[in-house]
């Protein structure tokens, strides 16, 4: 007996408004295996995946599981067929409890119809614990950090026992030691049967946890085969169709005078005694772990936070920053990470989401000048390989890369002098990646003093001239871009080793 392949989609063929997103694309996904899509921004992995998932209906193609037919007519198919999809966006309502956001459309009853919320709240705390999450199920939603959502998230489709379930970048919000716990349990889940259809941007962790992949290049197959076949720069040119060097960019150190001189500064609990200074045409990176204290820092420096000691000046100037209106005053930029909920407006267009915060530029005498904000439009969307047909339509409709891309354009695009970038490649495909740090550097070596916080020391490595590494809200060493290794970072993040210990 010829055995199946728990799904196969073959001949998925996809149009919107006309423009085909999937061509005739075959995935098969065998029982008990972790499988990889991988693919740039706007490829088609979450087009694909929300037709299997009875989201969107294919314009060609059939769907098989375990070898039968089945139309995905719309998602409580895909659900009843033992598929559950943890997607790309967050799907949480922030105005509802933990429990009832897990149980939602699944209400536990008891005999007489009423809510059970006891063991609604039982099964809740059980699911969450074997993500390591300890939270009150009672809690609202809106209350909680990202990462929490996404591992909510996570938690809802596995209470469903699924056969197979689908992860849309289930990790762009997690620290290394969630992403770690979810790994063990993807592994547990892979023995006991389940299959895993994995997406990510991030190639080591697709690497270290994924049996096979799947590339898309712009809606086609490009290849199927087996992980440990191959390694990242082969699969890196599959996805972007050409070489991409991870090497260090060298660039002058020639900067200009002080633009941001931080002293003490100080916020209990959160971090303590923070002294730096950034020149203009200077990079300057900021890393660690989560919970390191890097983005309440900077949170604070802009004004989100209020309660903080010590002294910031800004072009030699002191200033007391206690509301962004006043950071961006004083010539401070700001792009905050998890943007899909932080900085996207979804009813908004593409274009308004691009030119919102340098508005300045495209207004002439009250309006705003369409044709000036296309033109730079345009260019942006050249450089940053924004996939949209439309820049009218609403940001929505674009895949979740390029909505990071627009947002990040925004920033690019803005006139202020110091700039600091939270996450700035989070959801962004590798080839993007490096269009994004030479704007960065483009933007230095026009004298703009850049902040870069990132928990990925490659990336800070890559493009700063001085890093700071911190650990529980302290800076533990200052290194500069070419002397740093990742293991000596990982010493100074972990609190392995402090800045005393440090020679020269
Ligand atoms: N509802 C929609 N209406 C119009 N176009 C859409 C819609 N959904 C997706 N698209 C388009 O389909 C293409 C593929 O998008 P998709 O979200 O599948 O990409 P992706 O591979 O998941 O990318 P990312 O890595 O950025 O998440 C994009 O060009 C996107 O703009
Ligand atoms: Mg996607």
């Amino acid at each position: 007996m010829a055995t199946h392949p728990f799904v196969a989609m073959h001949n998925i063929e996809k149009s919107f408004n006309g423009v085909p997103v999937l061509k005739k694309v075959t995935l098969e996904v065998e029982q008990g295996e972790i499988h990889a899509l991988l693919g740039e921004n706007g490829a088609g992995k979450s087009t694909l995946m929300n037709i299997l998932g009875g989201v969107h209906q294919p314009d060609n193609g059939q769907i098989f599981v375990k070898g039968e037919k089945i139309s995905m007519a719309n998602p409580h198919v895909s659900q009843a067929q033992g598929i559950s999809f943890i997607h790309q966006e967050l799907n949480m309502v922030g105005d509802l409890k933990v429990y009832e956001n897990m149980f939602l459309g699944s209400e536990i009853r008891n005999k007489i119809g009423f809510l059970n919320v006891e063991e609604m709240c039982r099964q809740t705390r059980e699911i969450l614990a074997e993500l390591g999450v300890y939270i009150n199920p009672k809690e609202y939603v809106r209350n909680l950090a990202t990462s929490y959502k996404q591992l909510i998230e996570i938690s809802k489709a596995l209470l469903h026992k699924s056969q197979l379930i689908i992860m849309d970048e289930p990790t762009t919000s997690l620290a290394e030691h969630e992403v770690n716990r979810l790994f063990e349990l993807m592994r547990n889940l892979k023995k006991s049967g389940v299959s895993i259809i994995y997406i990510s941007h991030k190639l080591k962790e697709i690497q270290e946890v994924c049996d096979r992949y799947t590339v898309l290049r712009d809606g086609q197959l490009v290849k199927t085969d087996v992980m440990e076949n191959e390694n990242l720069e082969v699969i890196t040119k599959l996805m972007v169709g050409k070489a991409i060097s991870q090497e260090r960019y060298v660039h002058e150190h020639s900067f200009g005078d002080m633009a941001l001189e931080v002293e003490g500064l100080t916020s209990t609990g959160l971090f303590k005694d923070i002294n730096f200074t950034v020149q203009k045409g200077q990079i300057v990176g900021f890393t660690g772990l989560a919970g390191d204290g890097r983005t309440e820092l900077f949170e604070s420096l802009f004004g989100y936070r209020k309660k903080y000691a010590g002294t910031v000046k800004v072009k030699g100037q002191a200033v007391k920053i206690n509301h962004p209106r006043k950071a961006l005053q004083a010539g401070l930029g700001y792009v905050p990470k998890d943007r899909k909920e932080n900085a996207i407006i979804k009813d908004l267009s593409v274009i308004h989401n691009m030119s919102l915060s340098s508005m300045g530029n495209f207004e002439r005498l009250g309006f705003i000048q369409d044709k000036k904000e296309q033109q730079k439009f345009n260019a942006y969307k050249k450089l940053l390989n924004i996939k949209v047909h439309n820049p009218r339509i609403t940001i929505d409709k674009l895949s979740g890369g390029n909505q990071q891309k627009v947002i990040i354009a925004k920033w690019l695009e803005a006139e202020t002098d110091i700039l600091i970038f939270d996450n700035p490649t989070q959801g962004i495909d590798v080839g993007a990646k490096q269009e994004i740090y030479q704007q960065i550097i483009a933007l230095a070596k026009l004298g703009k003093a850049i902040i870069i916080l990132s928990s990925e020391a490659p990336e800070v490595m890559r493009i700063c001239h001085n890093i700071h590494v911190m650990y529980h809200g302290e800076i533990t060493a200052h290194f500069t871009g070419d002397e740093a290794s990742e293991e000596e970072i990982m010493h100074y993040a972990t609190g392995a080793k402090r800045e005393g210990e440090k020679i020269g």
